[in-house]
């Protein structure tokens, strides 16, 4: 059974925050920002902005590229960590929005991970033949949870979404595989700790102590993202019987530009083979390798028959990796 990507669409808030900005935010410059991160700048949601909003939008541009109608998509699936509400699912308002009416619709929750995860789902369900035509989605809205008074982690990331539409069929790229992993160890490196069940939102601790914003860890976090980004890649390549020369292009997480170089260096993946925009969008967690997908494809970047390299790291810590032959 042949799983393809039959289209790619993505969508990102109009609204520009830029790192002469941040400085009048917090202590920080854009030099600091720059030669630390590699962002220049990233895209925040206005009011009346959700991640439903963005994953509409970026699934509408795929499902018009796929030429799908949205009765027949069988299956809504979006990595989130930053839902419109706890329940129901993002996917679900999704799907009202879509007019996906024949669809099941879930969330889920691998942060950074979460549309490389939701790509192994999907192609589980297709290779099964449980579905035949399924939207993959990764959307945040991380201003929302991010700490504008943290100087360590809001100047990092950025909103917006990326979809693809995945299906059994003749025409489109082929996935080969994917490779999903988790290590729960280190779940404390990089989490929101408030808002749950831990540290209720209603609790007055949890808005004093600054809880509900997202905490990390980010010299621990950088370590572990370039040894598992490595660990997913290689697993990506024996399972294809590839080495990293065989790859053309490499889409990786877009967290951190000395990531990215550290992880393509291990790998032997010079930085021409490697796609970046993270100058433009910050870290969108779930939505960066789909942003990107659908940027490489729009452009125009890769021709027939090259291999793509995806790879991904985030928080609980997840990690996964995936090839598809364009
Ligand atoms: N502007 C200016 N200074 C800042 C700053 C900012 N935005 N953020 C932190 N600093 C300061 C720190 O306070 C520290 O100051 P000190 O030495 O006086 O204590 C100094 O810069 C160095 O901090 P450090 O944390 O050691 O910097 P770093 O080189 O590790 O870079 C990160 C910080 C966050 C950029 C880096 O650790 C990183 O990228 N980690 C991975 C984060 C990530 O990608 N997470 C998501 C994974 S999916």
């Amino acid at each position: 059974m042949n799983v393809r990507i039959t289209g790619t669409g993505s969508a990102l808030p109009g609204k520009i925050l830029t790192n002469a900005e941040l400085e009048r935010l917090v202590d920080t410059s854009d030099e600091w920002i720059t030669t630390r991160t590699g962002i220049k700048e990233r895209r925040i949601a206005v009011d009346g902005e959700y991640t439903s909003t963005f994953a509409a939008e970026a699934a509408r541009r795929a499902m018009a590229m796929a030429g799908a109608r949205p009765e027949e998509i069988d299956l809504i699936i979006i990595g989130t960590v930053t839902p419109d509400f706890p329940f129901p699912s993002t996917a679900c308002i999704v799907q009202d929005l879509l007019g996906a009416t024949n669809a099941t619709a879930f969330d889920i929750s691998a942060a950074c991970s979460g549309f490389l995860y939701g790509l192994s789902i999907a192609e589980k369900y297709l290779r099964t033949g449980a579905a035949r035509k399924i939207l993959v989605i990764g959307s945040e809205v991380l201003s929302r949870i991010v700490d504008w008074q943290d100087r360590n982690t809001c100047v990092l990331f950025g909103d917006g979404a990326g979809a693809v539409v995945l299906e059994a069929s003749e025409g489109g790229h082929s996935l080969l595989s994917t490779h999903t992993f988790s290590n729960g160890a280190f779940w404390n490196l990089l989490y929101q700790p408030g808002s749950g069940s831990r540290n209720p939102a209603a609790d007055s601790r949890t808005f004093d102590e600054r809880l509900i914003y997202l905490k990390m860890e980010g010299n621990d976090v950088f370590k572990h993202a370039v040894r598992a980004m490595e660990e997913a890649a290689i697993a990506a390549l024996n399972a294809n019987g590839l080495t990293s020369a065989d790859i053309s292009l490499m889409i990786p997480h877009q967290a951190n530009q000395r990531i990215i170089d550290a992880t393509s260096k291990r790998l032997g993946v010079g930085p021409e083979r490697v796609f970046t925009n993270l100058h433009l969008y910050g870290n969108t967690s779930s939505a960066s390798i789909p942003i990107a997908l659908d940027e490489v494809n729009r452009q125009g970047i890769v021709t027939s028959d090259n291999k793509l390299l995806l790879v991904a790291f985030g928080g609980g810590f997840t990690y996964a990796s995936a090839v598809i032959n364009w």
